[in-house]
């Protein structure tokens, strides 16, 4: 029988592989959080995709329109108000069971540009903590209020912000044909469509047009595998919009 030579570790491989490992460690933790990338990679899109995003609920409006999304088979993204979530909590996870993604509007809609990056920072945190409770899931996509946010006080959030490339006009708009027409005619693959789940006009013309642009080819995706296609990456602490020119994400 063979006897096994016992190997020991010489103190210099010991002590060399310690020191890279603290060099890594330490570099790691100063990476900006710029360089966190998300690559989500979302197959199966094809190649005229819309993302309806929908703003400032949920509300008492939310229940019809996920009915209609469920029975045209089209995914959506929900940008919730944090103290709204507190009022419908079954909304908001029905419509997380049901396979739509849910982000984050802070907690109560505030300018945030008028704030300090640390009371933005809280107000995002507070309304992550409250949709978290109801979903099980953080929500990384989040979109400022009125699309304004600081460079500075992105630096400070640990998320992926998210614009539009249309803007519905339709939060206050008493026309359904007005926002119906528009909609059909700033569809295009690629289109981040804003709107607001918080009016009824708005629900009713999102699932008059929807069946109108699936006969067109298009498919209703979530923003975060329209915008994740094709293996693109995101990086934290950029606002994101589709570009129509060149067909990939791109920053503000
Ligand atoms: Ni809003």
């Amino acid at each position: 029988m063979k006897k096994r030579k016992k190997k020991i570790i010489s103190p210099h491989i010991l002590l060399a592989v310690t020191a890279l490992v603290l060099a890594l460690t330490i570099l790691s933790r100063s990476l900006p959080d710029g360089t966190r990338r998300l690559n989500v990679g979302a197959s199966g899109i094809g190649e005229k995709a819309i993302a309806l995003t929908f703003d400032d609920g949920p509300s008492g409006k939310t229940e019809k329109l996920l009915d209609g999304l469920n029975e045209y088979g089209a995914k959506a993204t929900f940008f919730v108000i944090g103290k709204n979530v507190e009022k419908y909590p079954v909304i908001v996870r029905r419509a997380y069971d049901e396979g739509h993604l849910i982000g984050n509007h802070t907690y109560d809609h505030p300018r945030l540009t008028l704030l300090s990056p640390e009371k933005a920072k809280e107000n995002i945190q507070k309304s992550s903590e409250i949709i978290t409770d109801v979903t099980g899931t953080k929500p990384y996509f989040v979109r400022a209020p009125y699309g304004d946010i600081t460079a500075y006080q992105l630096k400070y959030m640990d998320a992926f912000f998210v614009s539009w490339s249309v803007n519905g006009y339709d939060w206050d708009e008493e026309s359904e044909d007005k926002i119906y027409n528009r909609i059909m005619k700033k569809a295009k693959d690629g289109a981040i469509i804003l709107l607001h789940d918080t009016n009824e006009c708005t629900v009713n013309a999102v699932l008059r047009a929807i069946p109108e642009l699936q006969a067109q080819g298009y498919e209703f995706v979530r923003v975060d595998d329209l915008l994740t296609r094709n293996g693109n990456k995101l990086a934290m602490g950029i606002p994101y919009r589709w570009c129509e020119y060149d067909n990939r994400p791109v920053a503000f």
